[in-house]
Parts: C-alpha cells; sequence; structure tokens
C-alpha cells in the first residue's frame, strides 16, 4: 500500500517565532521537518526558505551552503547518536570545521567552550565522552552542537521525548532561554502538549499527513475546532480530582457516555466535556 506520509501541507513559520508541531505517531510531523531540511525531496509542492525554493535541485545545489549553515536540526535521537569517540569539544565544533567556518572566538576550543556556557554546562566537560555525560548533559551538548553554527532556523524534532520525565521540563526551559536569547525561528516537534503550550507562539496540528488544525497556542488551547485537536487536548491529564469527575466522556461523534463506561481513552476515540459545557465546546 502507498501511503502518502505528508498531503498537500501549506504553513508559514514567520521569523523569530516558535511554532509547534502536534499529532500522534506516523502523522507526518518528522516528514514535515525532513522535507523542511532537504533530507527528503517531497514528491510534489514547494518550499520557500527566504527567496530560495529548497525543493528544486538546482537552486538548493546553488545555496548549498547558506542552507547547511542557516538551517539545523536536532533529532530525537541527538543525543543518543552523538559519536562515541569523539571528546565534547570536538563534538560541538565538527560542523564548523566541515563547513568551514572561521571560528569568531580564536579557535573551536573557545567557540565550544562558548556554546557549553550558553546550554548550562561548564568547560570541564570539553573534554569528557559522550559515555561519561547523563542523557539530559547528552542532549545539551546535541543543542549546543547545532547551535555552534548560530542558525538562523532550528527544527527540533521530539528534542525531548527520550529524556527522563525529570529532565524534560529543563530543556524545555533551555530552548525557551536560547531561542529569547538568539532569536532563531523555531520548529519545534512535540508529543507533549503542555510543553508545546508552554513554548510555543503558533501550533499546528497534523493528522493523517494532513494540517487539520493552525493557531495561535493561545487560541488553540482555549478553544480548538478541529475535532482530531479537541481529542488531544481532551487526552492532556487533569489533575484536579473535582474537575476530574465532571468530565463526560463522549463518543468521536458527540454521543455522551455514562461513567461506568469508561473503561479506556485513547485519542481518536473520545472527546471529555465538563458538564457544564457539554454541547458547547471542549475544555483543554
Ligand atoms: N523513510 C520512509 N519510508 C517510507 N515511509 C516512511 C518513511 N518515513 C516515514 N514514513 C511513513 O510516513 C508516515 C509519516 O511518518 P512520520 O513523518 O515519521 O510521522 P511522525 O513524525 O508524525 O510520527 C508514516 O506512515 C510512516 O510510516
Ligand atoms: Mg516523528
Amino acid at each position: 500500500m502507498k501511503v502518502r506520509a505528508v498531503d498537500d501541507v501549506s504553513f508559514q513559520i514567520r521569523k523569530g517565532e516558535i511554532f509547534g508541531l502536534v499529532g500522534e505517531s506516523g502523522s507526518g510531523k518528522s516528514t514535515v521537518a525532513r522535507c523542511l531540511m532537504n533530507i527528503y525531496q517531497p514528491t510534489k509542492g514547494e518550499i520557500w526558505y527566504h527567496d530560495v525554493n529548497v525543493c528544486d535541485k538546482k537552486e538548493a545545489r546553488k545555496n548549498k551552503k547558506m542552507l547547511q549553515t542557516r538551517r539545523q536540526m536536532i533529532f530525537q535521537d541527538s543525543a543518543s547518536s552523538l559519536n562515541q569517540k569523539m571528546k565534547v569539544a570536538d563534538i560541538i565544533a565538527e560542523p564548523m570545521k566541515i563547513q568551514h567556518v572561521t571560528p569568531k572566538r580564536g579557535s573551536f576550543r573557545k567557540e565550544a567552550a562558548f556554546q557549553m556556557e550558553y546550554v548550562g554546562l561548564d568547560e570541564s566537560f570539553l573534554d569528557r565522552y559522550p559515555s561519561e555525560l547523563s542523557g539530559g548533559q547528552r542532549q545539551r551538548v546535541a543543542i549546543a552542537r547545532s547551535l555552534s553554527m548560530e542558525p538562523e532556523f532550528l527544527a527540533a524534532d521530539e528534542p525531548i521525548a527520550s529524556l527522563d520525565v525529570s529532565i524534560q521540563a529543563q530543556i524545555v526551559n533551555l530552548f525557551r532561554h536560547l531561542q529569547q536569547e538568539h532569536g532563531f525561528t523555531f520548529l519545534f516537534i512535540a508529543h507533549d502538549l503542555a510543553m508545546v503550550e508552554y513554548l510555543c507562539d503558533r501550533v499546528g496540528v497534523m493528522y493523517h499527513g494532513k494540517l487539520v488544525e493552525m493557531a495561535d497556542a493561545e487560541e488553540l488551547f482555549a478553544n480548538p475546532v478541529h475535532p482530531y485537536t479537541q481529542t488531544l487536548l481532551s487526552a492532556i491529564p487533569v489533575p484536579d480530582p473535582i474537575r476530574e469527575r465532571k468530565r463526560v466522556l463522549r463518543t468521536y461523534d458527540g454521543e455522551e457516555l455514562e461513567n461506568s463506561e469508561w473503561t479506556e481513552i485513547t485519542p481518536g476515540h473520545f472527546v471529555l466535556l465538563p458538564h457544564s459545557e457539554s454541547g458547547k465546546g471542549v475544555q483543554s
């Protein structure tokens, strides 16, 4: 069977904003990001980065250096796939060496130390190997590496998904801090909607390869329009037990279920509504 991983998706990411892309596994988020970064070549369509259509092979080739230096990507497994044989200093400086970028701060080591400070690691880490770091520290190194080129556009594909829950918030805070500091345009792909709400200015929701909803983060979380977005948001745990008890379980087409029927709640099946708002809308 032919899968159309991404189908007729159109959106703009504005300069300097944090754009979140959410959706269940297999909905096409990574494919979108990989197309933006020229890792995948879309079969149809255009992707513009400034005035370059990056899908046009000739244009992409002509602007290769610009595209490879100004855009960087962090993958879910970036932290675990750091080169085990290289020291942190070399890992961070490697993209600069590959692209023949002259270090502004005198040496590649100084450049690496500078980036390390930004991600909250001191110089003593420069001579360590990845195996001598914790998961969170490795992710910080992966982030420092992607920032060594001082990118204008950063795409992070589920960068916190493989980290311990206790570390996730720290890394999200770090992204927020770095984005404010450097002002890069940021595409943040995540499963965790609470993190997306906290971090992102605008959010796009993907479902079966399509972009089904796009809105300012505040608006999307307060007033989701598409049934899938409503379902997705209803799956966010509600910590308040009183509020939790007031929720009504509904099937996807709006039918109310009795509390005794609460057996399983999976996105794609149910929308939860508080009693008071039944028939009106969906709470976040
Ligand atoms: N390299 C590939 N070859 C074939 N199919 C792929 C490839 N990458 C992704 N897919 C398929 O494309 C769809 C979207 O996948 P993906 O973009 O990875 O989704 P997400 O990142 O939202 O989990 C899925 O059906 C997936 O199986
Ligand atoms: Mg993915």
